[in-house]
C-alpha cells in the first residue's frame, strides 16, 4: 500500500482517537467513545501491517496472538473495583513496548542523528521508568506488595543519584549515540529508577501516580514514534500524553493537593488516625426504623462510595430510590470526583443501573442544598464525607473537599464495620449526633429497606 494511503487511514485513526477521548468525557457517549477509539486502533494496526514495512508476519502473529489472549483473559477476570490496578498493568506493558520498539530501531540502524539520539534516550528513560513503576503500582494497588509508603535512611540521595547518573550518561550518549554500552546502562538505571520513584508513594495516592504514570507512557509512545518516524505515534501518543497529565491534575483539585506534593510528598500513608475531639459513641439504627425515617422524608440525597461498588448495590440502590420518590420524596445522588477508585466510578456504577443522569449531583452543586436535606444515606463512602478534611489541620485528608452529608438533618451510613476507608483514618460523622449506622453489606441494607417499603405499601 503506498506511503499516502498509509499516512491517510493514520489521519483518520488519529480523528477517530480524538473524537474519542471527547466522547469519554461523559457517561451518556462513553461506549461511542470506546468503539471510536477502538475503530481507530483497529484501522491503525491494519494499516501499519499493509504498509510494507513488516520485516515478519509470523512473529507478530505470535505476539498478537499472546498479548490478545492474554489481554482478555485480565480484562474478563478483572472486576470493576480492579480497574485502576489493571490500568497500571496496561500502561507499564505500553511503555515496555515502547522501549522495545526504540531499542530494536537502535539495534538495527544505529542512531541517524542528533534528533533521532535524543528522541532514543527519552524513549528508554521515560519508558524504563513508567514500565517498573507501573508494575509497583499494579502491586501496591492489588495487595500484592505493601501499600504503605516505603521509605529509607538515603532514599532522596540514592534518587538523586539516580536521576544526575541518567542525565549525565544521557548527554555523553547524545554526544556518542554508537555507545551501545551507555544505552545499555541508561536503560537500566531507568528501569531501577521507576521502583524508587513509586515505592515511596502510599496508596491512597496510587490512582493519582497511575494517571502520571498513564500521561508518562503517552509521552514515550510520542517520542518512540519520533525514533521510527510514525506519525499516527506521535499523535497518538500525545493525546495520551496530555489527557493523563489533565485527569491527574482534575484527580488532584479533587484532593486538594498537588502533583508534586503526591509524587514527592509521601502521603498516603495507611495511618491509622483517630478522629479529632471528643470521643463519642456511634449509634446503629435497625432497618425498621431506618425506614421510618425513609418513609418521613421529603428529600434524600445518596451519597456513593467504594462500598457500594464492592457491593454492587447500584440496582437495589435504584430501586429504593424508586420506592422514596413513589412516596413523595426528592431523590438525588451526590457524586464527589474522587469516589471510589477511579475518575467516573460513581457515575458509571449508577449508569449500569439506569439512574438518570438528571438525579446526579456534583459536590459543588450538592453541598449548598444539603442543610434543607432529610435525610442523607451515605452508602459505602468514607472519605469523601469526612468532615475532618475542613477543621483538623493534622489529617492527611485536610482540605479535601468533601460532600457535607453532616449538615443534612438525618444522617444513615451503610458500611460492614466501624473500619477506616482507604486514607486509613477514622470518621468523625459516624459520631455525629444526627448520625444513624445500619451495619451490613450494603446491597443487603438497601434490599431490606426495599423490602420495608414493599411490606409497608
Ligand atoms: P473509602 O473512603 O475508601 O471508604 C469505603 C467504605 O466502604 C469503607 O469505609 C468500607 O467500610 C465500606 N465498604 C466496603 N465494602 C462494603 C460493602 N460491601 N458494604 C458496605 N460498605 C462497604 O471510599 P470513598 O468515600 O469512596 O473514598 C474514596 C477514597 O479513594 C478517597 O480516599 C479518595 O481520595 C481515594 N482516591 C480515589 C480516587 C478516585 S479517582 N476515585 C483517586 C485517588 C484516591 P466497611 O469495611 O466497614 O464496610
Amino acid at each position: 500500500m503506498s506511503e499516502a494511503v498509509v499516512n491517510f487511514i493514520y489521519i483518520v485513526s488519529s480523528v477517530l482517537f480524538a473524537f474519542g477521548l471527547k466522547f469519554l468525557g461523559s457517561p451518556v457517549s462513553a461506549r461511542k467513545g470506546n468503539m471510536l477509539s477502538a475503530l481507530g486502533m483497529a484501522l491503525a494496526i491494519t494499516a501499519t501491517l499493509v504498509s510494507g514495512h513488516i520485516i515478519s508476519f509470523q512473529w507478530i502473529l505470535i505476539g498478537m496472538i499472546i498479548g490478545a489472549g492474554l489481554g482478555a483473559w485480565v480484562a474478563f477476570k478483572a472486576a470493576m473495583t480492579q480497574m485502576p490496578e489493571m490500568i497500571a498493568l496496561l500502561h507499564g506493558c505500553g511503555a515496555l513496548a515502547s522501549v522495545f520498539v526504540g531499542w530494536s530501531a537502535y539495534h538495527v540502524h544505529g542512531a541517524v542523528d542528533l534528533t533521532n539520539a535524543i528522541t532514543l534516550y527519552l524513549s528508554i528513560v521515560i519508558g524504563g521508568l513508567t514500565f517498573t513503576g507501573s508494575i509497583i503500582a499494579w502491586g501496591k494497588l492489588s495487595g500484592k506488595i505493601p501499600g504503605r509508603p516505603v521509605l529509607f535512611i538515603g532514599q532522596r540521595l540514592l534518587n538523586m543519584a539516580l536521576i544526575s547518573a541518567v542525565l549525565v550518561l544521557g548527554v555523553l550518549f547524545i554526544m556518542d549515540p554508537a555507545r551501545y554500552d551507555l544505552f545499555l546502562v541508561i536503560l537500566g538505571l531507568s528501569v531501577f529508577f521507576g521502583i524508587f520513584l513509586v515505592i515511596p508513594i502510599g496508596g491512597a495516592d496510587m490512582p493519582v501516580v497511575i494517571s502520571v504514570l498513564n500521561s508518562y507512557s503517552g509521552i514515550v509512545a510520542c517520542t518512540t514514534g519520533f525514533v521510527i518516524h510514525n506519525t499516527l505515534l506521535i499523535v497518538v501518543g500525545s493525546l495520551v500524553g496530555a489527557n493523563g497529565i489533565i485527569l491527574s491534575i482534575i484527580m488532584c483539585k479533587a484532593m486538594n493537593r498537588s502533583i508534586t506534593n503526591v509524587i514527592f510528598g509521601a502521603f498516603g500513608a495507611v495511618v491509622k488516625k483517630k478522629a479529632s475531639g471528643e470521643k463519642k459513641e456511634a449509634k446503629a439504627i435497625s432497618i425498621e426504623d431506618a425506614f421510618l425515617v425513609l418513609e418521613n422524608a421529603k428529600s434524600v440525597v445518596i451519597i456513593p462510595g467504594y462500598g457500594l461498588a464492592v457491593a454492587q448495590a447500584q440496582h437495589a440502590v435504584r430501586e429504593l430510590a424508586e420506592f422514596l420518590e413513589k412516596n413523595g420524596c426528592d431523590v438525588k445522588y451526590a457524586i464527589h470526583p474522587v469516589a471510589g477508585r477511579m475518575p467516573g466510578h460513581m457515575n458509571v456504577l449508577l449508569a449500569e443501573a439506569n439512574i438518570s443522569y438528571d438525579q446526579l449531583m456534583e459536590m459543588d452543586a450538592i453541598n449548598p442544598l444539603m442543610e434543607g436535606v432529610d435525610v442523607a444515606i451515605v452508602i459505602g463512602a468514607n472519605d469523601v464525607v469526612n468532615p475532618a478534611s475542613r477543621h483538623d489541620k493534622s489529617s492527611p485528608i485536610y482540605g479535601m473537599p468533601i460532600i457535607n452529608a453532616d449538615k443534612a438533618k438525618t444522617v444513615l451510613v451503610l458500611k460492614r464495620s466501624m473500619a477506616t476507608g482507604f486514607a486509613g483514618i477514622e470518621n468523625e460523622l459516624f459520631y455525629d449526633d444526627n448520625t444513624r449506622l445500619i451495619f451490613g453489606d450494603a446491597k443487603q441494607t438497601v434490599q431490606a429497606l426495599v423490602a420495608e417499603f414493599k411490606s409497608g405499601n
